[in-house]
């Protein structure tokens, strides 16, 4: 073969299953890891901003637009060339059926071009695996997985064997920020700006429920959480017509420690169940100083380490896809031509499929 391989495996990346359109190459490295040469990743909020949530055929649409030009990008900013990409990993579900499509097909045409093999990857997979190529974290260990899209805890005893231990059954926290933001005027992506409005706020103003505290296991709703604030919402715009910047500040302050309680409370159940001695955290959402500093302690408490990768690691992005491809493609792992798009693909087989579907459609 006349490529101009390098001694170590170079991985290209796609992901394309909710709103960012995203391309990274990956080389190994001698310690077993993984160096990210690059990580291209091509927003879409724009495009969704004026419809409150990401609208599916236009999130397909604006895939297929970018998908080729991200990978142009992403081999241009690692420095190599087409030919030397030993493998293609592509993002084969669970997400938005339009872009995930988009994806495949994209890398199905890379690989007809190049001969080289393609591997499907479970895109929470990429989530729960990021913490092995940003730390080389070994297995086994717990990762919440806490997003605009996702909410679940996972144990992660190898490459491809994974344990739900429990997840939401009907929001993902991040859309429950996003839509508290809705309902306080506040803009999207909600999460950073209420956390912004809350660190004004007094947590202790509205006692919002925590739900499903007083079940056991490891489930989470937040729907529940979310209508309280809306009650307590239209209660004070009764009383005082509307509502001053205090009072937002303050239902935003109460919203996000009820959510940190409930988030702390079920990762320390999750954290004895799995009886590991890491716990991880990925998603947007881990983004929330509150949250961390309460997931920090859960750790503590449990004499377990702590460990949340570099943000732009823990939101959607290829590189992750690409490393979930590597540890996939060294079990032996492979696809074909006939890899298809799965909007819906549980990483746990065996646990019952869970109820809830995200802003950003059901996942898993
Ligand atoms: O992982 P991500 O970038 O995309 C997916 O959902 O796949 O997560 C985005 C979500 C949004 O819902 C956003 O509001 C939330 O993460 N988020 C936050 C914060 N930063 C982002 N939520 C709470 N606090 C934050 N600081
Ligand atoms: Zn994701």
């Amino acid at each position: 073969m006349s490529r101009d391989r390098a001694d170590r495996l170079t991985i290209l990346g796609l992901e394309s299953s909710c709103d960012d359109t995203a391309a990274a190459v990956l080389r190994e490295t001698d310690a077993g890891g993984a160096k990210i040469l690059s990580n291209i990743v091509l927003g879409q909020s724009d495009l969704h901003a004026a419809f409150g949530g990401v609208v599916p055929e236009i999130a397909a649409r604006a895939h297929a637009e970018k998908l080729d030009l991200a990978v142009e990008a992403a081999l241009n900013d690692a420095g190599v060339s087409l030919p030397a990409i030993d493998a293609v990993a592509v993002t084969a579900g669970p997400g938005l059926i339009g872009g995930v499509m988009a994806g495949v097909m994209l890398a199905k045409g890379l690989v007809a071009a190049t001969g080289t093999p393609l591997i499907g990857v479970n895109h929470l997979a990429g989530h729960a695996l990021t913490p092995r190529l940003t730390d080389g974290l070994q297995f086994p260990y717990l990762i919440l997985l806490v997003s605009g899209g996702h909410c679940q805890f996972l144990l992660v005893e190898g490459a491809d064997r994974f344990t739900r231990l429990g997840g939401t059954i009907d929001d993902a926290p991040g859309e429950a920020f996003d839509k508290v933001a809705k309902l306080l005027g506040l803009g999207q992506p909600g999460g950073p700006l209420v956390e912004a409005a809350a660190r004004e706020g007094d947590p202790a103003r509205f006692n919002l429920p925590r739900p499903l505290l007083d079940r056991p296991g490891c489930d989470l709703s937040f729907s529940g959480l979310k209508t309280a604030l809306l009650r307590a919402r239209d209660t004070l715009v009764t009383r005082q017509g509307g509502l001053f910047a205090q009072d937002r500040a303050d239902l935003c302050a109460s919203f996000q420690v009820a959510m940190a309680d409930v988030l702390a409370e079920k990762t320390r159940r999750a954290l004895t169940l799995a009886a590991v001695p890491v716990l991880a955290v990925a998603g947007g959402v881990a983004a929330n100083r509150l949250l961390r500093a309460a997931l920090e302690r859960v750790a503590q408490d449990a004499d377990a380490r702590f460990l949340a990768p570099p943000l732009p690691l823990c939101t959607d992005n290829a590189a992750m896809i690409a490393w979930a491809g590597l540890e996939r493609l060294r079990q032996g792992a492979r696809d074909d031509m006939s890899l298809a798009a799965r909007p819906r693909w549980p990483l746990d087989t065996t646990s019952a499929p869970m109820l809830g579907a995200g802003k950003k459609g059901a996942k898993a």
